[in-house]
């Protein structure tokens, strides 16, 4: 069988004040339709059956993904003990799905990215489903590069694979390096050696596959999986040892060590919607390139981002460029552009309830 394994626990302070910790950017709807993370699950239909969705959180956000996931069975979503990354969620993933077919291959898939060619995407992940059952391989899926942005793992592609399953539409190729979000220098070197692809974020392996990389090189993830296998009660061994594990991503983790890596290229389109400067490509622009999702009057401003949580809130700039303007019920962010990443510094420095 194949599963899914929804990643939806991260942060996303960078879109404060809109997310707060129970409601980070894969439960927001930034896109003035639904959010991130149903878009995720309505995504796989037609490619894995709703019973073989799995969901992965946090206790906080627990319950406002329970009722974005409504049409999934309610023992598929779980929420993790504690916040440790996305290396330990996987693992117990990984753990669940084997704990229901061991034989199974598996599709790690983020929470948090606009993809809008469904037909291509799961043209690509049946083919990387069917490489994965056949390869004994780490399946990574690869986005042509357009800038040199270091928050990406980037994947260094050789050659067509000799471990390719004839007959695929979408071939793949031998990954010679993983690197996760390089410095900017680095990002800019690997664009301008022209094989470098960005991660997706998202993986396809084998069960037996993944414990087989992970026993070689990341024995404490490799540990926590054998004694979720070996236990009478998980939700015991998960409450005893999951916030014990080292907190960091599977990218580091696992992926920059793996042995056997490919990757097939993405022919849909992709975007992990990281900051306001991002959403703000799929915001209306008025003539002076001011994007909003609201009535927007305009004199000698540009190049600004605003966006109100009530998305009918009246907005008039005079005089003012580059900045983002977000309104919330309790808040207001003032920020420059430039800034759009210290979003999280910001956060920081907050009284907590907010
Ligand atoms: N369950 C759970 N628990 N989910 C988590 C946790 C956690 O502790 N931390 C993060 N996630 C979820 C996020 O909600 C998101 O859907 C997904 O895991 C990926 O985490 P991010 O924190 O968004 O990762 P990233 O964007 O910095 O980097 C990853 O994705 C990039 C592409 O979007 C990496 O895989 C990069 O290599 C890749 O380029
Ligand atoms: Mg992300």
């Amino acid at each position: 069988q194949t599963f899914a394994l929804i990643l939806a626990g991260g942060s996303g302070t960078r879109f404060w004040p809109l997310s707060r910790d129970a409601k980070p950017k894969q439960l927001l709807d930034l896109f003035g339709d639904t959010t991130l993370l149903n878009k995720t699950i309505s995504r796989l239909e037609g490619l894995i059956p709703k019973e073989n969705i799995l969901i992965l959180t946090n206790q906080l956000q627990l319950e406002a993904v329970r009722e974005v996931a409504h049409e999934l069975p309610a023992e598929n979503i779980f929420a993790e003990p504690a916040k440790r990354d996305t290396a330990p969620a996987v693992a117990l993933g990984v753990g669940l799905v084997a704990a229901r077919d061991p034989q199974a291959t598996m599709v790690i898939l983020p929470a948090d990215q606009l993809i809008s060619d469904i037909e291509n995407f799961h043209s690509v992940l049946s083919d990387a489903i069917t490489t994965a059952q056949q390869s004994n391989s780490l399946v990574t899926i690869g986005i042509k590069p357009t800038w040199p942005c270091p928050s990406f793992g980037y994947v260094e592609r050789g050659g067509v694979s000799p471990l390719a399953p004839s007959g695929l539409k979408n071939v793949p190729h031998e990954v010679t390096c993983f690197r996760e979000k390089p410095a900017p220098e680095l990002a800019a070197q690997f664009l301008e050696q022209g094989n470098f692809a960005w991660n997706a974020g998202m993986f396809i392996w084998s069960i037996a596959t993944v414990i087989k990389e992970l026993t070689t090189h990341n024995p404490e993830l490799a540990n926590f999986i054998s004694e979720l296998q070996n236990s009478d009660d998980i939700n015991k061994t998960v409450a005893e040892k999951f916030d014990k594990l080292t907190p960091t991503s599977i990218d580091y983790a696992l992926m920059e060590k793996a042995t056997s890596v490919l990757n097939i290229e993405a022919n849909f389109d992709w975007d992990d919607v990281g900051s306001w400067i991002s959403v703000s490509k799929y915001l209306d622009s008025t003539e002076s390139n001011n994007k909003t999702n609201s009535p927007l009057v305009e004199i000698d401003s540009s190049n600004n981002i605003v966006f109100t949580e009530s998305k009918n809130t009246q907005v008039a700039l005079l005089g003012v460029d580059d900045l983002i303007v977000v309104q919330t019920a309790d808040s207001i962010l003032v920020a420059h552009r430039d800034k759009a990443d210290d979003i999280k510094k910001i956060v920081t420095k907050l009284p907590k309830e907010l």
